[in-house]
Order: structure tokens, then C-alpha cells, then sequence
């Protein structure tokens, strides 16, 4: 399965993306985790994305596909993907369709999950994170066991630099204008699945995953 989950920032994308990796093994490629490592390492790459990242802005699509067709370039990509965050752009999504053509590929299916701004800005505002494994937790919604100690890896949990209220509401703004119209764009091709993220997490996973288990429902 090639498998995308588009939604806009905090719906709930890289939550699913867990358990679904978890259960199907699919690779999850999140270009969001993919940029944060960059910046991380103070790479050139990562040099270049924090700016856009800082100001809740989209790092330019040249930096963004070079980076993903390297990935889906892996073996580990080739029967089956799970992207978290890619594509964000018509011009993105024209590169991906191009690009797996290429090599063989077409996207399975698209998950677009939806939650109203209200959602987004607190679960945005809640969430921490493991600075070693990335496991997604929230201050009310998923505690971790221990009060800022990941429950998998005992790393730290931290907040996400751009979990700050100036620059989750230009993430919103970014989200509506830029990556919203790839909704029509898949729901064309017939393979837009949309789901609501404003459910609790494993009622979401359940609506997903009936079309895991039984593609064409
Ligand atoms: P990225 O990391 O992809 O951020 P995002 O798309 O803004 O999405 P988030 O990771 O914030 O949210 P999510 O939907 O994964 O929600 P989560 O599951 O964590 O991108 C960051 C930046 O990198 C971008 O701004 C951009 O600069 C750059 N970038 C990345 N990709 C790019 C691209 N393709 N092109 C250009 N630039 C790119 O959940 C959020 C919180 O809610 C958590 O606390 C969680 O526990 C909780 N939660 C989740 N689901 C539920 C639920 N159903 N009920 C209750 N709580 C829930």
C-alpha cells in the first residue's frame, strides 16, 4: 500500500500514523520528523528548513522533493509507504505522481483528516513529544505514565518550537491556502478517504482501518 495522511497541522496525522505503522509495519515517512532531524543536526538541509519551520511556513517544494524521492527511493519504500505531511503543494503532489510513475508506483489511497481550528489549537498547545523517539503525547488528552518521561523510551518530552500560539495560527492560514485544494486534487483521482479527526484517536484508527482491511470500502 501507498498510503498518504493529509490533514491540517495537529488533526492527528502522526498519531494515526503510529498505530497504523504498528499495526501494518508500513514506513512512516514524515517530512515534518524527516526536517526536524535536519535542524537537529545542523545540516545544510536543516540549516535552510528552520527558517520556514521557525515562522510556520512551508520550506520550499525544490528542498522538500529532493529530500522525499530520496526516502521513497529506499528499499524499505518499495511495497509499502505510510506519508505523514507530503504532499503539502499541487506542485508536490505533480512531483510525486511523476515520481512514482517512474518508478512503478501509484498512490494507494489519501487520508484526510479533519478537525476545526478550535481543535487544533488545543491540541496543539498540549501536545509534547519525545526528544528520542518522537512518540506524540498530550497534557490532558494522552498523559505519559511519568510527567515528561516517554513511556516507550524514557526520553524527555519537550514542546515542538512551533507549538507556540503566533505560530500555530499561521500553520492554520498556511494549511487552508496551500495544501486544502489537494483534497479535490485526490478526491478526483477516487482516492481521497475522509476521515473525522475530531473523534478520539482509536475511533479514527477504527474508521481508517476498515479501509486498510478492505480496500475498496
Ligand atoms: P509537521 O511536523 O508535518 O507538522 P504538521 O503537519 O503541522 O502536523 P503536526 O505534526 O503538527 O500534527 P499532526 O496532524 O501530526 O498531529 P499529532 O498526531 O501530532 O511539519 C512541521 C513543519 O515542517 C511545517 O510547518 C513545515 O515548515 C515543514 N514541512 C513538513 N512537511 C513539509 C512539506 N511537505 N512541505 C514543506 N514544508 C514541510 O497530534 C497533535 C496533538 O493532538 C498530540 O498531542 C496528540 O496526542 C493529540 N491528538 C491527536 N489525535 C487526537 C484525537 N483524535 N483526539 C484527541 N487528541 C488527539
Amino acid at each position: 500500500m501507498y498510503l498518504v495522511l493529509l490533514g491540517p497541522p495537529g488533526a492527528g496525522k502522526g498519531s494515526q500514523a503510529e498505530l497504523i505503522t504498528r499495526e501494518f509495519g508500513y514506513p512512516h515517512i514524515s517530512t515534518g520528523d524527516i526536517f526536524r532531524a535536519a535542524v537537529k543536526q545542523e545540516s545544510v538541509l536543516g540549516i535552510k528548513a528552520k527558517q520556514y519551520m521557525e515562522q510556520g511556513l512551508l520550506v520550499p517544494d525544490d528542498l522538500t522533493n529532493a529530500m522525499v524521492a530520496d526516502r521513497l527511493g529506499a528499499e524499505d519504500a518499495r511495497k509499502n509507504f505510510l506519508l505523514d505531511g507530503f504532499p503539502r503543494t499541487l506542485d508536490q503532489a505533480a512531483f510525486l505522481d511523476d515520481y512514482l510513475e517512474k518508478t512503478g508506483r501509484s498512490l494507494s489511497l489519501v487520508f484526510d483528516i479533519e478537525a476545526t481550528d478550535d481543535i487544533i489549537v488545543k491540541r496543539l498547545s498540549g501536545r509534547r513529544v519525545c526528544s528520542c523517539c518522537s512518540a506524540i503525547y498530550h497534557l490532558e488528552n494522552m498523559p505519559p505514565k511519568i510527567n515528561g518521561c516517554c513511556n516507550a523510551c524514557s526520553g524527555t518530552l519537550i514542546q515542538r518550537s512551533d507549538d507556540q500560539p503566533e505560530t500555530i495560527k499561521e500553520r492554520i492560514k498556511v494549511y487552508r491556502k496551500q495544501t486544502e485544494p489537494l483534497k479535490s486534487y485526490y478526491a478526483r483521482k477516487g482516492i481521497l478517504r475522509e476521515l473525522d479527526g475530531g473523534k478520539p484517536v482509536e475511533e479514527v484508527y477504527a474508521c481508517l482501518r476498515q479501509f486498510l482491511v478492505a480496500p475498496g470500502a
